[in-house]
């Protein structure tokens, strides 16, 4: 089964800090380093090293060729990747001891997305195909509609949560993987079980995967409910883009035709494994030291 990952690719640009800045504060880091991420990028990562057969489609420029071959490297299919005018997206990423991040977004090439290249792309799937999208490139609402029009079943990472995703028709969507602060603004509601009820009862024909970090991460769909604990592999330094991996190794379960359980329970013990690691696509683990006995 076919994934098509229409989604960002940026430069990391990763500091250590004590803390996190604050309004009127300057302070020194401790650390910089330059990665590659995005959380189209580092899902497409997760995927391919899953062992899924996943095609990245997005935009990047002149500057953004070595996220194009370490893509490749990684096993994803670039072919639909757009070099364009302008600097490929960044993000300026702080880190604090406790592997605690936020994240600062340029778009860059990302919101370069158009429509024309959304038809054309999605014009070599097919219904049953998997199309995965998160919300840091433009054209989302024409992602929406394509890909619901062609029969692909549509799973959406709704970060970061903003306007555009509060105002797209989800409706079509099969997979519906949040964080917790993103199930509370898409729900309304601040507990989990109030979250993921809601979402129930908003979004019906959706699977809902809850991701909660330590706390573990619940599944939800008609016929089914189950929850995973977090699997800790050591001491956190870099949670960035766990919640991609987590992503990525739960979609490519479901790509394979896994059991739901089978898929979290994996998605899990990929993404306990990158925390303990700095960056983010390059924290992420291949299927053969997540589990040898894979799906
Ligand atoms: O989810 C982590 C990612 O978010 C980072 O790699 C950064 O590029 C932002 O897109």
């Amino acid at each position: 089964m076919k994934v098509l990952n229409f989604g960002s690719l940026n430069i990391d640009h990763v500091y250590q800090v004590h803390h996190f800045v604050r309004a009127g504060e300057t302070i020194g880091s401790n650390g910089y380093a330059r990665h590659m991420g995005g959380k189209g990028f580092n899902q497409s990562v997760a995927l391919a090293r899953a062992g899924a057969e996943v095609y990245h489609a997005g935009c990047i420029g002149e500057d953004g060729g070595f996220l194009q071959a370490y893509l490749r490297e990684a096993g994803a299919d670039t072919a639909f990747l757009r070099t364009v005018d302008g600097p490929t997206g960044h993000a300026i990423i702080q880190v604090e001891p406790s592997g605690e991040n936020c994240i600062l977004l340029f778009g860059g090439a990302n919101q370069q997305v158009e429509e024309a290249q959304i038809r054309e792309v999605l014009s070599h799937f097919a219904a049953g195909d998997i199309l995965l999208l998160q919300n840091e490139i433009s054209g989302l609402a024409a992602l929406l509609k394509e890909g619901a029009g062609r029969g692909m079943r549509i799973a959406i990472n709704p970060a970061p949560m903003d306007g555009a995703i509060l105002a797209a028709d989800l409706a079509g969507v099969r997979w519906l993987i949040v964080n917790e602060g993103e199930g509370a603004a898409l729900s309304g509601m601040a507990d989990t079980q109030d979250i993921l009820a809601a979402l129930r009862k908003k979004y019906p024909h959706a699977a809902v995967v809850l991701t909660l970090g330590e706390k573990g991460a619940w599944y939800q769909d008609e016929k089914e409910t189950c929850f995973v604990e977090a699997f800790h592999a050591g001491n956190a330094v870099d949670t960035t883009g766990a919640g991609d991996t987590f992503t990525g190794y739960f979609l490519a379960g479901m790509a394979a035709g896994a059991p739901v359980r089978r898929s979290m329970e994996i998605a899990a013990r990929a993404a306990g494994i990158a925390v303990t690691r700095p960056g983010a696509a390059q924290a992420i683990p291949a299927l053969q030291e997540v589990d040898p006995a894979g799906f």
